[in-house]
């Protein structure tokens, strides 16, 4: 399906071009169009103390080609420019057959701290390590129906301030889900017994964020005759920066994130899980960027990105709410670790993006204009035929500035 020009479209085109693509049916549409997907009854229920709901724009970034196969990837986010990006990276992309992208087995850890342990309690524990995981087991039993369960169980020892503890870390494969109540329930479920063998005191029972047997991989050849050779030597030396200096590379990696999270939104994951994997696993070691970039032989620009992402496709807050579904189904992966792989696509694109404005004609120009209808709502236009053309007469003046906007909407409504 040919998407060109899709971002010129007005929303109801939009959206007819996504049912043409069978990526959405008329329902899906309408809760697209209606805004009231989440009903105020079910929101209610899913959090405390509600008093409303809150909207974000959902986009689409279409072209993604990703081991070969076509995504139209659903995008919610409030940034301009993200959505924009992330497609024209994609794009750029087609020609060397997209990216490449590979993904763990879906293995949650989940951590059970014993404390007021005695000399021996380790031992003890290994000793009673097919004990253990049989009780463990017991309560995977709703992921093993789904071809998960119980992996494996290491124990560790580690002395801090206030004395010895055992950290015992149970690996659990979890399928499509993101596997976080899975893991909780699995702890709590084998402590007693782990209390009884130990001698000690089971107090923390969760799961790390730090997903590290859960990762993506993705990897894409901008080739040099298509991105231009300027584009190929800024985004080499913005990536060195990077790498060598820990303030870029904190704003290196949120770019990479604005795209990943942004999916993780629309596909209704936890993001705040997927970020703390992604930052902690930067950090192992010393803080450093999550993609690299190279040259190969031909001169082309090579990217890659690998991270944990701990992301579903069903389960949580993806049955609740009706939007999360519609991104699922727009997205069409065939389980949580083809999610995670375009997540991982998505990324490097976004970060390739970034990293070509700024390491050659800078971002303000293009994210600016990208804002200019943000600086109009601002400015106080409400309606889209006045937003349009505050956004047209700020584009013939090249000023991109509140100040411009209102200027220009002021003299529009005389
Ligand atoms: C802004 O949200 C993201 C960027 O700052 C990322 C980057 O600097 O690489 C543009």
């Amino acid at each position: 399906m040919d998407f060109s020009g899709f971002y010129k479209l007005p929303v109801k085109e939009r959206l007819a071009k996504l049912r043409e693509a069978g990526k959405i049916g008329a329902e899906d549409e309408k809760l697209l169009l209606d805004g009231d997907a989440l009903k105020m009854g079910v929101a209610d229920r899913m959090v405390e103390n509600v008093v409303g709901r809150f909207h974000l724009p959902f986009a689409v970034a279409p072209g993604f080609v990703v081991n070969g196969k076509e995504y139209v990837v659903p995008m919610v986010i409030e940034e301009p420019s993200v959505v924009a990006a992330a497609a024209n990276a994609a794009k750029l992309a087609r020609g060397s057959g997209g990216f490449s992208a590979e993904a763990d087995e879906p293995v949650m850890v989940g951590e059970m701290q014993v404390v007021g342990i005695k000399d021996g309690a380790k031992q003890k524990v290994e000793e009673a390590r097919e004990r253990i995981m049989a009780k463990a087991a017991e309560f995977a039993a709703g992921v093993e129906r789904y071809g998960g369960g119980l992996r494996g169980m290491e124990v560790r020892e580690i002395s801090t301030a206030r004395g010895k503890m055992l950290i015992l870390m149970f690996e659990v494969d979890v399928r499509d889900i993101m596997g976080a109540n899975t893991v909780n329930t699995i702890l709590e479920g084998a402590a007693p017994l782990v209390e009884e063998v130990s001698g000690g005191k089971v107090r923390l029972r969760i799961l790390t964020n730090l997903a590290v047997k859960r990762k993506a991989r993705a990897k894409c050849v901008w080739k040099k005759e298509v991105v231009g050779e300027a584009v190929v030597e800024g985004v080499l030396d913005a990536y060195e920066m990077a790498a060598n200096d820990i303030y870029r590379c904190s704003t290196h990696n949120k770019g990479i994130m604005n795209g990943i999270d942004a999916v993780a939104v629309a596909t209704g994951n936890d993001w705040r899980a997927v970020e703390a994997g992604a930052h902690s696993f930067a950090a192992i070691g010393s803080y450093k960027p999550l993609t690299k970039y190279y040259k190969d032989a031909e001169g082309n620009l090579v990217g890659e990105i690998e991270l944990p992402l701990a992301v579903g496709t069903v389960g949580g807050a993806i049955n609740i709410n009706p939007l999360a579904q519609v991104g699922q189904k727009i997205l069409g992966a065939n389980g949580a670790r083809e999610l995670s792989m375009v997540m991982a696509a998505v990324g490097l694109a976004q970060n390739f993006a970034a990293l070509r404005a700024l390491g050659t004609e800078g971002i303000s120009k293009g994210h600016m204009k990208l804002h200019a209808k943000n600086l109009a709502v601002i400015a106080g236009a409400h309606t889209a035929e006045e937003i349009d053309a505050v956004v047209a007469k700020m584009k013939e003046s090249g000023t991109y500035t509140v100040e411009n906007a209102k200027k220009v909407y002021g003299e529009l409504k005389k």
